[in-house]
Parts: structure tokens; C-alpha cells; sequence
């Protein structure tokens, strides 16, 4: 049977503003209020939207990326992320994709895989940190150190990256001027690129003849950065309550978990280009959908005891299209192996028998474009 999107539930709102003040302040709370109403539900936000978050929906919006376009979608919101390859829908997608995953590919980056740890190495904090702040300046190195053998000027990515570090509507505004001059630096290196980055791998083999290089390595360091960074310093949290788990062999489950737990790719969102079906209901063109890995994650006919933390779990393997931490389908994350990468160099410091020990702070989520820890996250380590 089929359900009409309009007789879907919906969680309780405001009469005349809808679910726009909870989405505006409390959008954590208003989505687990949302799947307490039913596996796919509606909200009444400044446009009515669809959120679903079973397997099922999962495989049926992110499989299809001719029904469900990005374009027009959230990501449009920011000018972050409204460019390159997250600005494209089939069958541009598919050729930029073409031209960019063969340089993201885990073979590929191998390589980049000793100079990483030495800036992991050189950043190794002694004493006591804050691990958001921590975080953020070791991922924009380790970026810098990845994409362009550090020739980017850090104070320039630094500002540029800065918003994104910043709760809402910071990451949102405007910033002509300062993409300007990232977008020069870049063109800069580009024109002449370090050999064994990234941009050097992508201008040998000619993909700027298929991309726009300098848009797709600004999109790439925007997308990369306070996602990594926050998932970082939730990972550096969790070790420092739980030393059993720093071994460098046991880095890979602990990543999972802290990936599982909080998916910096939160909520992601894409706008029916036809009526269609997903996941048993009817959706018309021109509808906005949202799916939710944090949801997913949380769900508890898919992980026992869902909130804690428990990288054991994943010796029992995953479920299909149940574990989507970097989205999943032809969209899933272009920079997910360089991600892991750099967390599992930031964190291999950290497994050394020395101490690491929680001072005090606030593991909690907040929700902007990504999820950060509410903050702040002292730590010390000996
Ligand atoms: C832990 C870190 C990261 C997380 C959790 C993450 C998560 C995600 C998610 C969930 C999506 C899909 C968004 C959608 O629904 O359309 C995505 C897409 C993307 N990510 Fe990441 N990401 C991370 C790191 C990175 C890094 C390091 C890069 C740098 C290359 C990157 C570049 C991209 C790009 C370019 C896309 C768009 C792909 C497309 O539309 O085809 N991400 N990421």
C-alpha cells in the first residue's frame, strides 16, 4: 500500500509557525521527535519536507540520482558547499565524479600516508588542550598537507575556514571577497603543483579539462573540514575515557563507533525531480526530502543499546543501508578514505601507553550544517 506524503505524521508544531522555531534552535530534538511519529514523517519548515530514515528510504533516495537531485536541495544554502561536484545532478555528476575519485581512492592517497603523521606527530599536544580548537587547526594542516603539500597560506585557509567552525548563520553568509583570494591561492599551486599532492595527481591527469579544479579543491577543503575536525575531537573524548581502545589496531572500530554516534554528515537532503515512490510512500515533484544518518544510527531495531558507546559492535558487521556515515550511492563522500586517513594519522599519537584524561566539558550535539560537540572538551595528556 502507498501512503500519500500528506497523510504522513507529523511531530507536534507550532499552529501558525510550523516546526520552524524547534528546527531553528532544537533541530536534534525536533528529528528524534519526528521518528517517534513514524519511519518517515513530515515537517513544516519554510517548505514542507519528507524525513525518513529506515534502511529502505535510505536505498531508495540515495540510489537514484535522477529522481532525487541535489541542486535546489540545503546544500544551497551555504556558500560552501553550492559548487562543484555537490552542485552538480546527473549526468554532469557522474563525469565529475569520474574525474575526481580516482585521486581520492585509498591506492591513491596511500602515498601521502608518511607526511600526514608527521604533522599529526608535530601538533602531538602535551598538557592540557581543548580538543574542538585541537581539532580544527591539525585537520586545515593535514588538509593543506594533503591537497597541496602545505603551500596554501594557513592564515588565508584559516580565516576562510573559520565560519564553518561557527554556529549558524555564520557558515551561511556570503564571503565574495575571502573566496576570491582562497580561489587565487589556489590558482597559484595549481598552476604549478607540488609532485605527490592531490592537486599535482589531479592536473597530471588533466581533470581540469572535466572540472573546474580550483572550485572542486575549494568545495573539497569546505566539505573536509569541520567535519573531520569534529569527529576528531569527539574520537579523542571517547579515548580518553575508555584507554582499553587506543591501540593503533583497534583505531579503525573506534572510528566506526564515534562515526556511528555522531555523523558530522547529519541530515542530508536532495528534491524529487518526478512524483515518485520511496519507501512505501508517494512523493510529488518538486518535494524536498531529507535523510538522516544520525537517525539511522540512533535507531534501535538496528543497534542494541543505540547511545553508547561500543566500537565491539562492529565485529558483527553492519547493516545495509543502515550505516551511512558518508552518505552512500553514486553521492557518497568523495573525500571519505582521505578522511580516514587523517583520523586515523591524528589519532596513532594517542596510542603511545601515555595518558589521556578527560578534565571536563560537553560531549553533547549541536546541529548547524554539521554536527559539533556543544563543547567546550578539555583534555590533558601526559
Ligand atoms: C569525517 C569526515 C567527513 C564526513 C562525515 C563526510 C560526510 C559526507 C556526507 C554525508 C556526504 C553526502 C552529502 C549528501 O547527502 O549529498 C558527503 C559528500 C561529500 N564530501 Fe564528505 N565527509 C567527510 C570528509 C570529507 C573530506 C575530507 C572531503 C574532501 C575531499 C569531503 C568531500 C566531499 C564532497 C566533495 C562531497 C560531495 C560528493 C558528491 O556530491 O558527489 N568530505 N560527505
Amino acid at each position: 500500500m502507498t501512503v500519500p506524503a500528506r497523510h504522513l505524521p507529523r511531530p507536534p508544531g507550532h499552529r501558525v509557525l510550523g516546526h520552524l522555531p524547534q528546527w531553528t534552535f532544537h533541530p536534534v530534538s525536533l528529528l528524534d521527535a519526528g521518528a517517534a511519529a513514524g519511519p518517515v514523517f513530515r515537517l513544516r519548515l519554510w517548505r514542507p519536507v519528507v524525513v525518513g530514515y529506515r534502511p529502505d528510504w535510505n536505498r531508495a533516495v540515495l540510489k537514484d540520482l535522477d529522481t532525487f537531485r541535489s541542486r535546489g536541495s540545503l546544500s544551497d544554502l551555504t556558500p560552501y558547499l553550492a559548487g562543484g561536484v555537490v552542485h552538480t545532478d546527473v549526468p554532469e555528476h557522474d563525469h565529475s565524479r569520474r574525474a575526481l575519485n580516482p585521486h581520492f581512492h585509498s591506492r591513491a592517497l596511500a602515498p601521502l600516508t608518511d607526511r600526514l603523521r608527521e604533522v599529526a606527530a608535530w601538533h602531538a599536544p602535551v598538557g592540557s588542550f581543548e580538543a574542538v580548537a585541537f581539532a580544527g587547526t591539525l585537520v586545515r594542516r593535514m588538509l593543506n598537507a594533503a591537497l597541496f603539500d602545505t603551500r596554501l597560506p594557513d592564515p588565508l585557509l584559516a580565516r576562510f575556514l573559520a565560519p564553518l567552525q561557527r554556529p549558524n548563520p555564520a557558515p551561511l553568509l556570503p564571503r565574495p571577497r575571502l573566496f576570491g583570494r582562497l580561489d587565487a591561492a589556489i590558482g597559484r599551486v595549481v598552476a604549478d603543483p607540488s609532485p605527490g599532492s592531490v592537486a599535482a595527481d589531479l592536473v597530471d591527469a588533466r581533470a581540469g579539462e572535466t572540472v573546474d579544479l580550483v572550485e572542486e579543491l575549494r568545495v573539497a577543503l569546505a566539505a573536509g573540514y569541520d567535519t573531520t575536525a569534529h569527529t576528531l575531537a569527539w574520537a579523542l573524548w571517547h579515548l580518553a575515557g575508555a584507554p582499553a581502545w587506543r591501540r593503533v589496531d583497534a583505531l579503525p572500530r573506534v572510528l566506526d563507533e564515534i562515526q556511528r554516534l555522531y555523523p558530522a554528515g547529519w541530515l542530508g537532503s536532495r528534491i524529487t525531480s518526478r512524483a515518485t515512490v520511496a519507501a512505501g510512500v508517494a512523493l510529488p515533484a518538486r518535494t524536498m526530502v531529507l535523510y538522516s544518518p544520525y537517525l539511522t544510527h540512533r535507531d534501535p531495531r538496528l543497534w542494541w543499546q543505540p547511545d553508547r558507546f561500543g566500537p565491539e559492535r562492529f565485529d558483527q558487521g553492519r547493516p545495509a543501508w543502515g550505516f551511512i556515515p558518508f552518505s552512500a550511492g553514486p553521492r557518497t563522500c568523495l573525500g571519505a578514505h582521505l578522511a580516514r586517513l587523517m583520523l586515523q594519522c591524528a589519532l596513532e599519537p594517542f596510542c603511545d601507553g601515555g595518558e589521556l584524561t578527560v578534565l571536563g566539558g560537553d560531549p553533547a550535539v549541536r546541529a548547524g550544517i554539521t554536527l559539533r560537540p556543544a563543547g567546550p572538551l578539555w583534555l590533558t595528556r601526559g
